[in-house]
């Protein structure tokens, strides 16, 4: 496919194929090397550049994506033979070892700028720094040169493809995606909806799916934001992670899911996840799933709605049919209610989390990572129905022999964990 986009102010254009990604697009096609591949997995940042003024994960997004957008690599940082002052600050405070990350630190240390400020603390950088990791563990350095880079930026003026082939759509509203999914699934690798792409494209990336044809659904309009209508709260199925966190009707009717948004993977996965792309999912460790539990929400979709109750039918199954597209989700506001969470250190899934909400007819309690899908939990339930507090649920655990075992977590510190964040939720919530 032809790919016409801005990089570093100059307008480019290459032919690629269809499941190029926008890393391979500048390192392979462009032969811009400045931008690193670290990692096949989403989780290092060393390939960080910025698509349209924020930063994202080059390996995680497509060319097909960023075509008509605007990228700016690490490569259209400096002016002539001057560093940008965020570069120099790297040399200056010593903010590399190796320095195959350092292209994405710069990258993310620009971000940081971009959302906090040239007064940014080291606190807020090392908090920040999420989705970046260095090999060389020269943290220390590295957030130092950040600090620095964003003062002197307050004075300043001045070839591997990880992907196969696929065919790329890009619909204009719900009916055509929905046509073109039925269409391309008729072939033999079938058809995959494309949302913010970072549990599809690394599954791409590892073969673990293969679409023959992917439909990109970022075109598709009246699918972002939020809305309040009496005890319903409504967020748009293309509503990113990162403007959950930050939408003020949302943060005014439930700030619980608010706060949920925020603790989702990274700052770079959260400028590109989407609501509607996690439930649809439905990992079982993502936070989503508790939460639509939890506030017993409304998946409405292209073709009818869907209880949470009834949605969620265990690992990665929903009750959506072949090509149904969800459009928006419907949360039921409480009275008060609050999600706590365990996380992994790389990827910010749950181990366990739990979304406690409290409304005049009851409680509900639903439980991600713990088991092999989300759950509600009707001991804890009944345990707060009659009294929302620690207390009620002292010394409350799920059943462990139902609990997922991995490399992370056994069922008995899951069953722990759940116990752990069931207190946590509740004394935030109360
Ligand atoms: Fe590791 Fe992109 S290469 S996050
Ligand atoms: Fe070597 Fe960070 S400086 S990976």
């Amino acid at each position: 496919m032809d790919v016409r986009l801005t990089i570093n102010g100059e307008a480019r254009e290459a032919e690629v194929p269809g499941g190029t990604l926008l890393v391979e697009l500048l390192r392979d096609t462009l032969e811009m090397t400045g931008t690193h591949i670290g990692c096949d997995t989403s989780q290092c940042g060393a390939c960080n550049v910025m698509l349209d003024g924020v930063v994202v994960k080059s390996c995680t997004v497509l060319a097909a994506q960023a075509n008509g957008a605007s990228v700016t690599t690490i490569e259209g940082l400096a002016n002539g033979e001057a560093l940008h002052p965020m570069q120099a600050a790297f040399k200056a405070e010593h903010g590399l070892q190796c320095g195959f990350c350092t292209p994405g630190m710069v990258m993310a240390g620009l971000e940081i700028v971009r959302r906090h400020g040239t007064n940014v603390s080291a606190e807020q950088v090392a908090h920040d720094l999420e989705g970046n990791l260095c090999r060389c563990t020269g943290y220390i350095n590295i957030i130092k040169a950040i600090v620095a880079g964003a003062r002197a930026m307050a004075a300043d003026t001045g070839g591997r493809r990880l992907m196969r082939d696929f065919d790329y759509q890009k619909p204009a509203s719900v009916a055509e995606a929905v046509a073109a999914f039925a269409s391309a699934n008729a072939s033999d690798g079938g058809a995959a909806y494309l949302s913010g792409g970072h549990t599809l494209l690394p599954a791409m990336k590892s073969r673990l799916r293969m679409p023959d044809t992917i439909i990109d659904l970022a075109g598709l309009p009246g699918l972002k934001g939020a809305t309040r209508d009496g005890d319903r709260l409504w967020i748009g199925a293309l509503t990113t992670h990162a403007a959950v966190a930050e939408d003020s009707t949302v943060k005014a009717a439930v700030p619980a899911i608010a706060k949920a948004a925020l603790g989702i993977g990274d700052q770079q996965v959260r400028n590109r996840g989407t609501l509607g792309g996690v439930l649809a999912n439905n990992d079982p460790a993502a936070d989503y799933p508790a939460v639509a539990l939890g506030l017993d929400a409304v998946i409405e979709t292209d073709r009818g709605a869907h209880a949470a109750d009834d949605y969620f039918q265990g690992m990665f199954a929903t009750a959506l049919d072949e090509g149904e597209i969800i459009t928006r989700i419907g949360f039921r506001v409480p009275r008060r209610a609050a999600y706590a969470k365990f996380r992994h250190p790389a990827s910010r899934y749950a181990i366990v989390g739990v979304m406690v909400a409290q409304f005049d007819d009851g409680v509900r309690v639903a439980v991600t990572g713990a088991g092999p899908g989300v759950f509600r939990w009707p001991e804890a339930e009944a345990a707060l129905a009659g009294n929302f507090s620690v207390d009620a649920v002292n010394g409350l655990v799920p059943d462990a022999s139902d609990l997922n075992t991995d490399i992370h977590a056994g069922p008995e510190y899951r069953a722990h964990l759940c116990g752990v964040m069931l207190a946590k939720a509740v004394t935030e919530a109360a």
